[in-house]
């Protein structure tokens, strides 16, 4: 079964949209044979957890501690008691835009798996290191992972705790890059990423999505191949129609 994760990030722009696109979703019944999960901007969590029986509520990130002086932040505790299931940790825009770092990744990823909600942990390479080639992408990557993973308790994390997003930056939000298209480097990334952790960290293969411009014409090409588990999708989840097909080409081949 595949898993197709929405990431709407700072979209739509009012709540009266993101209503409008989750009704136009939510139209199709709760399907068994993918898992389709949500993530929307923090203020309308409520709004979609309670109109969207087909689909599970993420959120795109969250907070280490549970509750406190904190201003802006919200904690693991309460997305859970909000509904959320997943939640996505690590996506290089925070770590772009927001001096995100992979000591505060850490710290997230753990106070995550303590509250039982599942972790989407984002890693990938910045254009300039895929430049140098796959051996520089991978140390890139498996350094990320060790540094987000670590001390973690190997009991404390499962297959179904732990899923991994492999999004190269330089594949993010863009239509242009040929690369995008040939799920090669992505397939071959996520193999890799299996590979260190079911070797070096923890004693199983988790679930490996891809993201990076995913859409409803070249979904297809990631979600053939058996070593991806799934779809990070950005841009392409805020147009219902489209992502409705990226869900129906899961469903097909995820079985
Ligand atoms: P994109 O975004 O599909 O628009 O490239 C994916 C992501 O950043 O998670």
């Amino acid at each position: 079964m595949k898993t197709i994760i929405a990431n709407w990030k700072m979209n739509p722009a009012t709540l009266k949209e993101a209503l409008k696109l989750t009704h136009e979703l939510s139209r199709k019944p709760r399907l068994s044979t993918v898992e389709v999960v949500v993530c929307p901007p923090f203020p309308y969590i409520e709004a979609i957890s309670g109109h969207w029986p087909s689909f599970k509520t993420g959120a795109q990130d969250v907070f280490w501690e549970t509750e406190g002086a904190y201003t802006g932040e919200v904690s693991p505790t309460m997305l859970k008691s909000m509904g959320v299931r997943r939640v996505l940790v690590g996506h290089s825009e925070r770590r772009m835009f927001l001096g995100e770092t992979d000591e505060m990744v850490n710290k997230k990823v753990r106070a995550t798996l303590r509250t039982g909600l599942r972790v989407v942990l984002c890693v990938g390479e910045p254009k300039h290191v895929r430049r140098e080639g796959i051996e520089a992408a991978r140390a890139y990557v498996r350094a990320q992972l060790h540094s987000a993973l670590k001390t973690l308790f190997p009991r404390s994390v499962t297959r179904r705790s732990l899923t991994i997003a492999y999004e190269p930056i330089w594949a993010l939000s863009t239509s242009k890059n040929p690369r995008v298209d040939t799920p090669d480097d992505a397939a071959e990334m996520i193999q890799f990423i299996k590979h260190i952790v079911s070797k070096t960290l923890y004693k199983f293969t988790p679930e490996v999505l891809y993201g990076g411009s995913v859409n409803a014409s070249n979904a297809a090409n990631f979600l053939e191949r058996p070593e991806i588990d799934g779809a990070l999708v950005g841009g392409a989840s805020l147009r219902a129609g489209e992502f409705q097909k990226i869900i129906d080409i899961a469903v097909r081949l995820g079985k």
